[in-house]
């Protein structure tokens, strides 16, 4: 059995859910159900990342203090996780005790071994509101690609990181003036004393190619010791000994992993936190990430596990962007995005689910959705193929063998042949190749649909020498169906309970060799509802 801990990113508090951060949270969750259906013991967790200039920005636009404000929106985002049968075994809040105690714990260790530099530095500082501008308070040209208008601590564009006096020709967001330069000291990580210990774990299988080749290029242009430190107003943790100074959001943030963790042993006593995190520890640790933060989880964040004596990650897998019909989903600029809780309101989760996993794999690339295509691969693949395969046969057993499947099944080799189709379902599965599950799946929901279409159970008249053959054709329709649903229970958690209901018999990968035979069935209620492409429009005017 392995034992495993997945994380997602944590989303900010300053806004709610949309289907961008849900593709991350359903790619996960996926890949959690899918190995919990495997028998290994596996826990999810995330929280909100409740610090940093957004929120307190955000914060003073609603009139409201940031603690509220993050209360508010933990609760909201809890919800819309439910709403998405996202398993997460615990999400939490980087504004939590446990991250105060670990955040302030980690960065004792690190001044301890001197990893911590002080320096005088030159920072903006806007002159009309009298506060230095730290990241979000300031915009201007990424120096890296030269996109416009972004932030003082990363470039949406190109994903790279760098100080805000970077930043080529740079306006306070506050006022909207020049800003001037002033000295001030800050505390900085010295990142490049780990260049060797990165560049050896970087290889070490835990990086898919080309999110390897992306670190890659960060290593040419050098590692630069990394600023932790912000001045005040900020909302944040203070750093202990150093006045008006507080952690750069940056730094706890990570640290919420661990401290979500912590949080989630004092629910489950059998969980042991040293278990998990010693350098030794026999759990596997896995973050699913999107494109955007690549540079903080394959250089900051093993550099800090390893200088504070912890495990380090078995695997970064990092997902694209979610496009929609063409427009780009960026993070915190596009108002007009679909929230997870308006879509909730026209479609099931489902839907969404089966329609994202049939666009992820392991890559990269951006993932495109289109509407249209969404309602009509839905009804197409759902209803019209998986679940059609149900209804049709199941009307014949209730009407003439009182819901009883038969002593056995017309066609062993085909049953035989779905079985076998495990051994690549859960090679696909393991490797995140979801789009290929369904792909495969619905392979098999053909084929099993062409042998009823054959057999034409329809035609079969219920003689009494023929009895017996159409009760076996259409369990084994059933049983097929079954099949394809046990390889579609980690994608489809609603539809699966569903399925379990009306067939009085849990879905588990163990069962799978052993077809249902001679057994009741529950009485037969449609299992989907076909979607309606008139919900679209209903969809977009709630995002306007
Ligand atoms: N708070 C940081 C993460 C800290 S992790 C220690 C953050 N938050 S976020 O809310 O901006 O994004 C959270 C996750 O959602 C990130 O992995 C990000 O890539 C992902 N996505 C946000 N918008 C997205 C899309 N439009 N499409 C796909 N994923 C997106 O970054
Ligand atoms: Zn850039």
């Amino acid at each position: 059995m392995r034992k495993i801990l997945v994380t997602c990113a944590l989303p900010y508090a300053n806004g709610s859910i949309h289907i961008g951060h849900m593709l991350e949270h359903i790619q996960a969750d996926i890949w959690v159900r899918y190995h919990r259906m495997k028998g290994n013991e596996v826990w999810f967790v995330s929280a909100d990342d409740a610090h940093g200039t957004a929120i307190m920005l955000k914060s003073k636009k609603l009139g409201i203090s940031p603690n509220d404000l993050i209360k508010k929106i933990q609760k909201e985002h809890q919800q819309d996780f439910i709403n998405f049968n996202i398993s997460h075994d615990n999400y939490h809040s980087t504004h939590s005790i446990e991250n105060l105690f670990l955040s302030r714990k980690i960065f004792a260790i690190l001044n301890k071994k001197k990893l911590i530099q002080e320096k005088t530095i030159f920072q903006f500082y806007d002159n009309v509101k009298n506060m230095f501008l730290p990241d979000r308070f300031i915009q201007g040209q990424c120096v890296f690609c030269n996109a416009e208008n972004q932030y003082g601590d990363n470039c949406d564009h190109c994903g790279a990181t760098y100080e805000p006096i970077d930043l080529v020709n740079p306006i306070s967001v506050i006022s909207g003036s020049k800003p001037i330069l002033k000295k001030t000291k800050h505390l900085y990580f010295r990142l490049p004393s780990f260049k060797s210990m990165l560049k050896k774990w970087v290889n070490s299988g835990v990086l898919s190619k080309s999110v390897l080749k992306k670190t890659e290029e960060w290593f040419e242009l050098g590692l630069k010791s990394w600023c932790i430190s912000r001045d005040a107003p900020y909302f944040g943790f203070k750093i202990p000994r150093f006045p008006n100074k507080y952690f750069y959001v940056w730094l706890d943030a990570p640290i919420g992993y661990i401290s979500t963790f912590k949080n989630l042993c004092y629910k489950k006593p059998r969980l042991n936190f040293n278990d998990l995190w010693n350098e030794q520890s026999n759990y596997e640790l896995y973050h699913f990430i999107g494109k955007d933060i690549i540079y903080f989880h394959t250089l900051f964040w093993p550099a800090i596990l390893e200088a504070a004596s912890l495990r380090k990650p078995n695997g970064i897998f990092v997902h694209g962007y979610l496009t929609i019909n063409g427009i780009k989903l960026s993070k915190s600029r596009i108002s007009a995005l679909i929230k997870a809780k308006d879509w909730i309101k026209c479609f099931n989760s489902d839907s969404l689910r089966y329609y994202y996993a049939s666009k992820l794999s392991n890559n990269t690339n951006d993932i495109e959705i289109n509407l249209e295509q969404f309602v009509q691969k839905i009804n197409s693949d759902i209803v019209n193929k998986l679940v059609n395969l149900a209804s049709r046969n199941v009307s014949f057993i209730e009407k003439n063998f009182n819901g009883y499947l038969s002593k056995k099944l017309s066609d062993m080799k085909i049953y035989q042949y779905f079985v076998e189709a495990s051994v690549v379902i859960e090679k696909y599965f393991e490797n995140r190749e979801f789009n290929l599950v369904i792909q495969e799946s619905m392979r098999l929901i053909d084929i099993a649909n062409k042998y009823i279409n054959e057999k034409k159970p329809w035609t079969i008249q219920k003689t009494e020498k023929n009895q017996y053959v159409l009760q076996e054709i259409c369990s084994m329709g059933i049983n097929l169906f079954r099949i394809v649903m046990i390889f579609l229970k980690p994608i489809l958690p609603d539809l699966a309970i569903k399925t379990e209901n009306f067939l009085i018999s849990k879905l588990t990968l163990d069962s799978i060799d052993q077809p249902l035979l001679h057994h009741k069935l529950n009485k037969f209620t449609p299992l989907y509802q076909r979607i309606n492409i008139k919900k679209i429009n209903d969809l977009i005017k709630m995002c306007q």
